[in-house]
């Protein structure tokens, strides 16, 4: 499973990425919006920092403005993905973008039909967000078990990004259904290596290690 970092922040995609678990970045408005930057230097900053797609979403809602952005995007890096929202106007500027050879992102899905109707528009990669569909007692794993089944049922390439993810059980479940790619935010990448066991069984090796030394001197 790829893990993709869910964040604009510079510092957090550098200390993920040293960590070796950063296959790729997603960001999106908000994200951008809360760092108090401008947008293009925060992915041409991202895009130096990690080498794997790097998701930066349209704010137009027509067509026609969408495209325009994402080319313009697009240029500013090979792995620029151009993240699109799951509107009508949406499919088809999917559908363009994909014959020009624009990776896209479709964003904001929320139905396995919406990731059908992306799939086929051609989007490289469909986020389905589950954290806020739990928020209002909707199932989200579930919603990623549908799209796998669907895409497997008929052999899409479209990748599935599991995005909105809020803690530990939604990337395990989501590798267990054999999503393809789980995007985390920093405090949940954290929370995925953590054990109490493992402290507990650490701090037995060194208070052992100090004693033995201790009983040495
Ligand atoms: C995904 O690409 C989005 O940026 C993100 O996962 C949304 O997460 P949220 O629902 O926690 O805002």
């Amino acid at each position: 499973m790829k893990f993709f970092i869910d964040t604009a922040n510079i510092d957090e995609i550098k200390e993920a990425h040293s960590m070796g678990m950063v296959d790729g970045v997603t960001t999106n408005p908000s994200l951008i919006a809360k760092e108090g930057r401008d947008f293009e230097e925060i992915i041409e900053e991202i895009c130096e920092i990690v080498d794997g797609p790097i998701s930066a979403e349209v704010v137009s809602t027509d067509t026609e403005g969408m495209l325009e952005e994402a080319r313009k995007l697009s240029k500013i890096h090979e792995n620029i993905v151009v993240k699109i929202p799951m509107l009508v106007n949406g499919l088809k500027a999917t559908r363009k973008l994909s014959e020009e050879g624009i990776k896209t992102n479709v964003t904001l899905v929320f139905s396995p039909l919406q990731a059908l109707m992306a799939a086929k528009a051609g989007a490289t990669y469909v986020s389905p967000f589950i954290g806020r569909l739990d928020d209002i007692s909707q199932e989200g794993l579930l919603l990623v078990e549908h799209i796998v089944e669907i895409y497997g049922n008929y052999a899409f390439d479209t990748e599935i990004i599991v995005a909105s993810i809020r803690n530990p059980l939604h990337v395990l479940e989501s590798a267990l259904m054999g999503a393809d790619i789980a995007t985390i935010p920093f405090s949940v990448l954290n929370k995925l290596a953590a054990h109490p066991l493992t402290d507990k069984g650490l701090k037995a090796f060194l208070d052992d290690w100090n004693k033995a030394k201790g009983a040495q001197s």
